[in-house]
């Protein structure tokens, strides 16, 4: 799996990535390591609605469950330091994007199409997949999505450049040694 964080604003962890992606367990991971708050947004809906998601798309339809989807985002705070687990779909609207980016540094989760497709039908739960051809589909969702994930927004060079050097600083503790000026 690979990873990009691609935004620093406000105090949350936030991670967004296709069905699949690992965004509950890397979730748990996150929580149990700093002691944060852990929200969901799929569960946040779930509670809301009393049933489960395969249940909400049949009975009241995809836009209403995005709609919910938005309404569990909005709900949560953007001043505490949280994990936020957020549903794949959740870069479909605009609007969450804006809100995603309030909450915190978003990290979007991503694989490799087979891992991924693997992953999300294992359950046989996700009713975007209760298609003729879920390989398929999940092809088209991803193809879609892909750009979304990537937009949700970009790192400024500035942020670019700082990421790049924590991360060789991590890989390369020690200063490098200058260089001797040669004698001539
Ligand atoms: C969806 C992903 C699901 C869930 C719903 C729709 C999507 O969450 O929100 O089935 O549109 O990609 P996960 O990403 O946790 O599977």
């Amino acid at each position: 799996m690979r990873y990009c964080i691609v935004n620093r604003q406000g105090r949350s962890i936030v991670l967004i990535g296709m069905m699949g992606a690992g965004k509950s367990s890397v979730g748990r991971c996150l929580h149990r390591r700093t002691g944060r708050a852990l929200h969901d947004t799929d569960e946040i809906v779930v509670t809301n609605f009393g049933m489960s998601i395969s249940e909400i798309f049949p009975k009241f339809g995809e836009q209403r469950f995005r709609q919910a989807e938005t309404e569990a985002l909005r709900s949560l705070p953007t001043t505490k330091q949280a994990i936020i687990v957020t549903g794949g779909g959740i870069v479909l609207r605009n609007e969450n994007a804006e809100i995603v980016k309030r909450l915190g540094v978003i990290v979007w989760l991503d694989g490799d199409e087979e891992t991924l497709f693997a992953r999300a039908f294992r359950k046989r739960n996700r009713p975007l997949l209760q298609t003729k051809n879920p390989r398929k589909t999940f092809s088209q969702i991803l193809d879609a999505r892909r750009p979304l994930y990537a937009n949700t927004s970009v790192l400024t060079d500035e942020e670019l450049a700082v990421a790049i050097l924590a991360k060789v600083t991590r890989m390369n503790p020690k200063p490098e040694s200058p260089i001797p000026a040669t004698a001539s």
